[in-house]
């Protein structure tokens, strides 16, 4: 029990507040402290939650003690990772999918392999990884996990892109190819296209010759929102209060009803995604943003027989096709390398973390996309 006390002090964790239970949970699932004379990692610091609830009040940064890299261990020296609204909710404790507590926050990012284990033979130190399929615990300086949970990735990206490219751009390409058939021509119509999500969906739509259409909140810079979504190869930008007109398809001159939509706010901005639609259309929703139900008309089903869909990618990841998911990430970064798909975010230093954190949480209004740099 003596022996415990120097590393309670490390996780911050006051002896008499956390039990030794809690403790072993940490060490063996995700920290494995050690007290052997094995390779040992740097000390880390790390964003950890020790029980779910909004995450501004129950995070906090915390130093960990070094852990041991056994044969097949990689020691991974962080980068960047994103702040998504995935990880708020697992903090807040509302994903269907979350790490026991206590956990360290965050579920993809980029690092720098810093050190190897002596079996260790497929990467080496300096290569460019990241957790693929992603998991659980990227905000944090330094991680310790196997070799087979790494995926190298090219360096001559910038490091915010190599952080992001698994969640919302892979999610982005997915749901263009895996509900209706697209042909170069066509259109989609989304809401929240502002996201990186629809960013990116923006600009996969575009290399296939696809029309977007796309809904985002009222805004005072709205013209601004407008210029620079069209930059990226938008169609036509909406705000939704523009499209409480009758007809909303009035307004599109010389453009194909679409046959495939996309919701990821819920609410009003759902129903407009739906007045868009093409008889037998189908509307995806991956996010519910706006925390509002959809609500669809009788006459949408009767008259227009749309579909309703849903998707999630960490579903997608355990499913047969995400064999292919290294392939698609090479292929998404390929394309940020030749300038081809790019999306607003925000680099901040790891010290700015409760900024970040309350920027992601929409308390200082919009904010691009939150990435914590950790160097
Ligand atoms: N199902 C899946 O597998 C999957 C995978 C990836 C992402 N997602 C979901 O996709 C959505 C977008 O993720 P992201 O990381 O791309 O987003 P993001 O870049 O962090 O941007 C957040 C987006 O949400 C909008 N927003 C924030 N609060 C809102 C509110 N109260 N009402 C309406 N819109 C609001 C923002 O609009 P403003 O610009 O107006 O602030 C912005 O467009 C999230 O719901 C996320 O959980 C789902």
């Amino acid at each position: 029990m003596a022996s415990l006390r120097p590393s309670l002090r490390c996780l911050g964790l006051g002896l008499y507040k956390r039990p030794t239970q809690s403790l072993s949970r940490i060490s063996s699932n995700t920290f494995r402290a050690s007290f052997s004379t094995a390779p040992l990692s740097p000390p880390s610091k790390a964003v950890v939650y020790e029980q779910h609830g909004a995450p501004d009040q129950v995070t906090r940064v915390i130093d960990l003690p070094p852990v041991e890299l056994k044969a097949n261990d990689v020691c991974v020296k962080m980068l960047a990772a994103p702040i998504n609204p995935s990880d708020i909710n697992r903090v807040e404790g509302v994903y269907p999918v979350r790490p026991p507590v206590p956990a360290i926050g965050g579920y993809e990012g980029v690092g720098e392999v810093y050190a190897l284990g002596s079996a260790v033979s497929s990467l080496s130190v300096g290569d460019w990884v990241i957790p693929s399929p992603p998991s659980f615990g990227t905000w944090q300086t330094y991680i310790v996990k196997e070799e087979g949970v790494w995926h190298k990735i090219r360096k001559d990206v910038p490091v915010e892109y190599a952080a992001t490219v698994t969640v919302n751009p892979l999610t982005a390409l997915r749901m263009l190819e895996d509900f209706v058939k697209l042909n170069s021509g066509d259109s989609i119509v989304q809401n929240g296209a502002t996201s990186i999500v629809g960013q990116c969906i923006i600009q996969l739509a575009k290399i296939q010759g696809v029309h977007s259409i796309n809904i985002i909140r009222d805004r005072v810079e709205s013209e601004e929102v407008k210029e620079r979504l069209k930059k990226l190869g938008a169609g036509e930008v909406y705000m939704e209060s523009q499209l409480e007109v009758k007809n909303v398809k009035s307004l599109l001159v010389d453009i194909p009803e679409p046959a495939l939509g996309f919701n990821c706010v819920g609410g009003n901005a759902a129903s407009l995604v739906l007045k868009f639609l093409r008889q037998g259309g189908t509307m995806v929703t991956y996010g519910g943003m706006s925390k509002k139900p959809i609500t669809v008309s009788t006459s949408s089903f009767i008259f227009k027989d749309l579909s309703l869909r849903g998707f999630w990618l960490q579903k997608w990841m355990s499913s047969d096709k995400a064999k292919d998911c290294q392939t698609m990430i090479d292929y998404l970064l390929s394309l940020v390398h030749h300038g081809k798909l790019k999306y607003d975010m925000e680099m901040v230093p790891f010290e700015d973390f409760n900024t970040a954190l309350d920027k992601a949480l929409g308390k200082l209004g919009s904010h691009p996309k939150q990435v914590i740099k950790f160097e």
